[in-house]
């Protein structure tokens, strides 16, 4: 089928890529030049696992190409999805709609009367009516549109968008319905539940997952403080807890709490767009959840302090600034976060990341960049882990012990081994356990 797929970023880029791989005629469109242009030569403008081989893939095979706007192949594409970003709106907790409304106006302006324009974005319950119903004032007829919700992670974004848990349609009629049907059959095919209803619900679903999972990463970072006054141990916990089924073990790992561009941004804008509803107290744990998970910066900052007694002057090795492990992605990371935090306190940070390469948030910084892993240990008198790269795991606490000024270590992620970092005579604290020596 031939496809457009509207704005480049993680969502886009990933999900242009995956329809290419499933063999259908894809037309990128990005503003952006200097993402255009990256993509067009073939590089992703982000490190994402397998998706950098997947574009030469496509590209060589033909199957997608990257332009700035629409033209006149574009117009005749049979569905485009919207994918542009909708990030919180400054001094407010609500979702900035306006970039997928002057997409979607401006693909109303070329869009053919059989075409189906499919909303990937995460918008507020709502937006997609609105969006219909300008889309149809500007196309002079009623535009199929059907809210079609992602739930990719970054880190595994090509895997997720190849093989989804499901597939979410929510849609005004059936053919739109089809047409989505047809785009994904190789997927549903494979075995992934086809799940077709109402718009709104669509609109939902999406962040009421989102919710649900910030929600259980909060869960366990509260009981982890309930674990630090009380002398337990929340992986043990979250591990005997998650061996029930109704519970289960994934997305209960305690640490510095969850960032990206996602997680936050979405509980927050699903407290605003309630509270217009009316129905603000419905989701008032959210507040709870966002503060909790705030709260573990404070902790790391805390704890940074109380062992080094001034973080004035001190040198700091954070390790890992991206907001996950096998990302690039800065978007409110906790760890950067913390880093900036404990400059701004006074202390000399040096950060090291294996791919977040990017500028370091948008404070003016200080951070000193440690390239190389080893070299970064040198002299510091504190380290915080504050991202679970796998390389951080495979660490020889024993050598690393030669290099620093204190053996000194907080895990903010739960990666390390105890038992050999501190058989190699280091003072290791671990978030939320009773462990340390
Ligand atoms: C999240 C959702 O998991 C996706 O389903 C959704 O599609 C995406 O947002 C989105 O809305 O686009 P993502 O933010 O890429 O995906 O990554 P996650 O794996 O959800 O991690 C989010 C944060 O939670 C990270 O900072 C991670 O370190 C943290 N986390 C995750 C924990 O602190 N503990 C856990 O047990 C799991």
């Amino acid at each position: 089928m031939k496809i457009s797929v509207i704005g480049l970023g993680y969502l886009g880029a990933t999900h242009a890529l995956a329809m290419a791989k499933l063999g259908h005629e894809v037309i990128g469109i990005e503003p952006d030049t200097s993402r255009l242009s990256a993509l067009q030569a073939g590089k992703l403008p982000f490190y994402e696992p397998g998706l950098d081989e997947a574009l030469v893939q496509v590209l060589e095979g033909g199957k997608v190409s990257f332009q700035a706007a629409h033209d006149a192949k574009s117009a005749t594409c049979e569905v485009h999805f919207l994918c542009v970003g909708t990030p919180q709106l400054a001094g407010s907790n609500a979702a900035d709609t306006s970039f997928v409304f002057a997409a979607a106006r401006e693909l109303a302006a070329v869009i053919s009367k059989d075409a189906v324009v499919a909303g990937k974005s995460t918008v507020p319950v709502g937006t997609a009516s609105r969006l219909k119903q300008e889309m149809s004032e500007v196309a002079g007829f009623e535009v199929n549109l059907a809210w079609n919700p992602e739930f990719l992670r970054e880190g595994s974004a090509l895997e997720d968008s190849l093989k989804p848990d499901r597939i979410v349609v929510g849609s005004w009629n059936a053919h739109s319905v089809d047409m989505l049907r047809d785009v994904y059959k190789p997927i549903i095919i494979s075995g992934t539940p086809f799940i077709t209803l109402d718009v709104t619900t669509s609109e939902l679903v999406k962040v009421a997952a989102n919710s649900f999972l910030a929600t259980k990463i909060s869960f366990i970072n509260a009981m982890a403080e309930v674990a630090e006054v009380s002398g337990a141990d929340t992986v043990a916990l979250a591990e005997a807890i998650g061996y029930d089924e109704r519970i289960g073990k994934k997305f209960l790992r305690n640490g510095v709490g969850f960032g990206g561009g996602c997680l936050p941004k979405d509980i927050r804008g699903f407290i605003a767009r309630a509270e217009e509803l009316g129905v603000g107290s419905a989701v008032d744990f959210l507040r709870d959840v966002d503060q909790v998970n705030l709260r573990r910066r404070d902790r790391v900052v805390e704890l940074a302090t109380q062992e080094l007694g001034d973080v004035k002057g001190k040198q700091v090795l954070v390790l890992g600034i991206s907001f996950k492990p096998d990302s690039d992605d800065l978007r409110d990371s906790p760890s950067l976060d913390v880093a900036l935090r404990l400059e701004t306190l006074g202390a000399k940070v040096r950060v090291h990341d294996p791919m977040a390469l990017g500028p370091l948030g948008d404070r003016h910084s200080q951070l000193e960049r440690a390239d190389d892993l080893e070299a970064g240990f040198v002299n510091a008198d504190l380290v915080i882990l504050g991202t679970e790269w796998a390389e951080y795991r495979a660490l020889d606490p024993a050598a690393i012990g030669d290099l620093v000024a204190n053996k000194l270590i907080i895990d903010g992620r739960n990666l390390l081994d105890v038992a050999s970092w501190q058989a190699a005579g280091w003072r290791l604290i671990a978030l939320g356990r009773n462990v340390h020596n």
